[in-house]
C-alpha cells in the first residue's frame, strides 16, 4: 500500500514561476492517495490559479486569511491538524525568510506558524538569491528548527541564467516525502545489494545479456534507502536513474560484479542479490569484432561463471542473505530448491512473465517459516513489503 494512503497533506504554493509545478506535484500526491489541500499566496495566484488546485485535489483551495468558509472561521488553525506535514513548493526566498521569523502576514505563513505537523520546504529561485548570504543563513536555521529542505536542483532557470535554485522536480519531491513518511526499520543497517543484468562480451561490440531491467533492484535499493539503510548497489548495465542516497557501483560482467560485491562485503550487514547474473560467460572474448567466417554456423564456448551469491553465503561471516529467483514455472519447486542450494535464510520468487521488464511484480517469499505470498502491485510497493518482512525477520 502507498505510504501516502490516506494522509493529510497540505501543500503551500508561494509566488515563482516554479509554482505551474506545484499542480503536477499536488495532482501526483492525490493519486498516490493523499488527501491534499492547497494554500497559495498572493503572489502565488499571479502564476496559477486556486480553481486549478480545487480541480486537481478535490478539495477547496485557499489564499486569504479572512476566507470565512471554514465553519469556525480558522482556517489558519484548521487546515493543518491531522496534517502529515505541511509541505511548501515552490518556497521562495521571500517566503522562507518569513519563516525563519516566524511573520505570519498571510494565511500560508499563518499556517507554517500555528502547524503542528512536519514542515517540508521546497526551494525555488534564482540561482544569485539562492546562493545570496542571507538566503543560505535562512535556509541552514529552517533546517536547525527541524524543517526538511528538498533540493533546490541545478540547471537552467527561467531567468535564463543556469545555476542552483530550480525546485526539484514533482516527481523528485514525491520521492524525498515518501523517504520522509517511511519507518525507519532498517536504521543502522549498512545493505549491499547487485541488481540488473550482466553483459557478457564475445568482442568489443557484442555480448550475452538477458532482459532484466534493474527496476526490482532499484526499487529495493531505494525502500531500504528510505527505511534507513545505509544501501550499496552494485549494479549491471541499465538506464535507471540511482535511487537518492544509495552509493551505486557500475559494473557490466559477472566477474566484475563479484569483485565488487566481495570488496564491499565485509562491511554489510544484509546481502540481497536481485541481479540476473549470467551463469556463463564466452570462454574467448576476441580483441577484434569477429568477421564473418563464411560458414553456416558460430559455435561459442562457454564457461561457467561464479555463482556470487552462493559465495557470499558460503563466508564465515556472512551477511545475512536475500536472493532471488526468477522462474518461468514451477515457482514454489524451484525457489525451495535454490533456497537450499544456495544456503540461505530469505528467497524472493516471481515469474518472469509476473516481474521482468515491467513496472509491477508479484513475488513469494520463501524462508524457515514457509511460504508467504505479498501482495501483488508496483515495485515500490512490492519492495517496500519485503522490506518490512526483512525487517520482522531480523526482529526490528
Ligand atoms: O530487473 P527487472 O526487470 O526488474 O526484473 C527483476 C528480476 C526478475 C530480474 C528479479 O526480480 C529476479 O528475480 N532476479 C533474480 C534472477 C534469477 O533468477 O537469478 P538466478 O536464478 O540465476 O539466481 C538465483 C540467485 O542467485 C539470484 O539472487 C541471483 O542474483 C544469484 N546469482 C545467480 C547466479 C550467479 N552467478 N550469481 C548470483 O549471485
Amino acid at each position: 500500500m502507498s505510504i501516502f494512503m490516506g494522509k493529510r497533506i497540505v501543500l503551500g504554493v508561494t509566488g515563482g514561476v516554479a509554482a505551474y509545478k506545484a499542480a503536477e506535484l499536488a495532482r501526483l500526491l492525490g493519486k498516490a492517495g493523499a488527501n491534499v489541500h492547497c494554500v497559495l499566496t498572493e503572489a502565488a495566484s499571479r502564476f496559477v490559479t486556486p480553481a486549478s488546485f480545487q480541480a486537481l485535489t478535490g478539495n477547496p483551495a485557499w489564499s486569504d486569511l479572512w476566507d470565512v468558509r471554514m465553519p469556525n472561521g480558522m482556517a489558519h488553525i484548521d487546515l493543518t491538524r491531522g496534517a502529515a506535514a505541511l509541505v511548501v513548493a515552490p518556497a521562495s526566498a521571500n517566503s522562507i525568510a518569513k519563516y525563519v521569523h516566524g511573520m505570519a502576514d498571510d494565511l500560508l505563513s499563518t499556517l507554517v506558524l500555528a502547524r503542528d505537523c512536519p514542515l517540508v520546504v521546497c526551494p525555488a529561485m534564482n540561482r544569485q538569491m539562492w546562493e545570496n548570504s542571507a538566503t543560505q543563513r535562512n535556509v541552514a536555521q529552517l533546517r536547525q528548527d527541524g524543517a526538511l529542505i528538498l533540493g533546490p536542483a541545478a540547471g537552467e532557470q527561467a531567468c535564463g541564467e543556469v545555476g542552483m535554485g530550480r525546485m526539484l522536480e514533482p516527481e523528485q519531491i514525491v520521492a524525498g516525502l515518501e523517504a520522509f513518511f517511511t519507518p525507519k526499520l532498517l536504521a543502522g543497517k549498512r545493505v549491499l545489494m547487485t541488481a540488473g543484468p550482466t553483459y557478457e562480451a564475445l568482442d568489443p561490440v557484442r555480448g550475452i545479456t538477458n532482459l532484466s531491467s534493474g527496476k526490482m533492484g532499484y526499487a529495493l535499493a531505494r525502500a531500504c534507502a528510505n527505511a534507513g539503510a545505509e544501501v550499496t548497489l552494485v549494479s549491471g548495465p541499465v538506464s535507471l536513474a540511482t535511487p537518492a542516497g544509495v552509493r551505486r557501483i557500475d559494473v557490466k560482467s559477472a566477474l566484475e560484479m563479484r569483485d565488487a560485491v566481495l570488496r564491499h562485503v565485509a562491511q554489510a550487514g544484509i546481502f540481497i542479490a536481485v541481479a540476473a547474473v549470467a551463469d556463463y560467460r564466452p570462454a574467448n572474448v576476441s580483441a577484434h569484432k569477429l568477421k564473418k567466417s563464411g560458414a553456416t554456423g558460430l559455435t561459442i564456448a562457454m564457461e561457467q561463471n561464479p555463482d556470487i551469491l552462493s559465495e557470499v553465503a558460503a563466508l564465515s561471516s556472512a551477511p545475512f542473505c536475500v536472493g532471488f529467483a526468477a522462474e518461468s514455472q514451477n515457482l514454489d519447486e524451484y525457489a525451495t530448491t535454490k533456497r537450499a542450494k544456495k544456503g540461505i535464510p530469505l528467497i524472493v520468487g516471481n515469474l518472469v512473465q509476473d516481474g521482468m521488464g515491467g513496472d509491477a511484480n508479484r513475488v513469494v517469499l520463501y524462508d524457515d517459516s514457509g511460504r508467504h505470498e505479498l501482495p501483488a502491485g508496483s515495485k515500490d510497493a512490492v519492495a517496500a513489503d519485503i522490506v518490512v518482512y526483512l525487517a520482522n525477520l531480523l526482529g526490528a
